[in-house]
């Protein structure tokens, strides 16, 4: 398989670089080239400090990285992903992933804060198809930890729920989650799904702060 992650220099886009560098072509984007080309130089070195081979990771920037993966995960903040989809074309073969989570920090604690647009309210998921006009527009990976995507010497043992408007559309996206060994995908339905799954980021951020966890994640069982 073959993956471009954009914004894939930050926290989420290491984490799942590494991961899924085991057995993808990863193709890291960011909005400077010569930043992306190090960062994939530096994932490389840790991939290979851990795993004793070389994996298949390139860096570019994100225009030219859309137009290469067969997957397109948009691992950028919230905050700016309205104006990064301004500019962002994408051949509708593409599988796209959306992460994102729209949230902000009160003296309570974290809240779900989604897109308000012409009067509704918008999953990033959805913000995102309806930008880009495209039907495979995939939400998932919400709920797993950058920090332990990225710590090669952990195992993982997590569900990662996936909304999806058509269910050959979450097939092909539950393929590429089930290549990182330890994730289990579960179809959560259709895309407006992803108005339930983004708000289970700011809920764990709160279990985390008020029980002194570290990373939880989530497993249904
Ligand atoms: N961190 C987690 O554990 C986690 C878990 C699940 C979901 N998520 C979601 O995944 C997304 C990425 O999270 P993250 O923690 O990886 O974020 P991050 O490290 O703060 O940022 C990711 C990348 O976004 C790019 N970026 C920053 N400002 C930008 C702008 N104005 N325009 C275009 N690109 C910009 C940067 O890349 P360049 O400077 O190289 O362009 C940066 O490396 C977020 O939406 C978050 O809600 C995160």
């Amino acid at each position: 398989m073959k993956v471009s992650i954009l914004g894939g220099t930050g926290d989420l886009g290491k984490g799942l670089a590494l991961r899924l560098a085991e057995s993808s072509d990863v193709i890291i984007g960011s909005r400077d080239p010569e930043k992306a080309k190090s960062i994939a130089d530096q994932y490389i070195s840790e991939f290979r400090a851990s795993r004793g081979r070389n994996p298949n990771i390139v860096g570019m920037q994100n225009s030219e990285a859309v137009s290469r993966g067969e997957y397109i995960i948009i691992s950028i903040p919230f905050e700016v992903l309205p104006q990064f989809l301004d500019g962002l074309v994408v051949d509708a073969s593409r599988t796209v992933i959306v992460p994102v989570v729209p949230m902000k920090k009160t003296k309570e604690g974290f809240s779900y804060v989604p897109y308000q647009v012409n009067g509704q309210q918008l999953s990033a998921a959805e913000l995102v198809r309806s930008r880009i006009g495209s039907q495979s527009v995939v939400s998932g990976f919400h709920t797993v930890p950058a920090m332990r995507l990225a710590d090669l010497t952990q195992g993982l043992d997590y569900d990662v729920m996936v909304a999806a408007d058509e269910k050959a559309t979450y097939e092909k996206a539950a393929e590429l989650i089930r290549s990182i060994s330890g994730l289990k995908p579960i179809y959560a339905g259709k895309l407006y799904t992803s108005r339930y799954l983004e708000p289970l980021t700011p809920l764990l951020l709160n279990v985390a702060i008020n029980n002194k966890l570290h990373a939880p994640s989530l497993k249904i069982v």
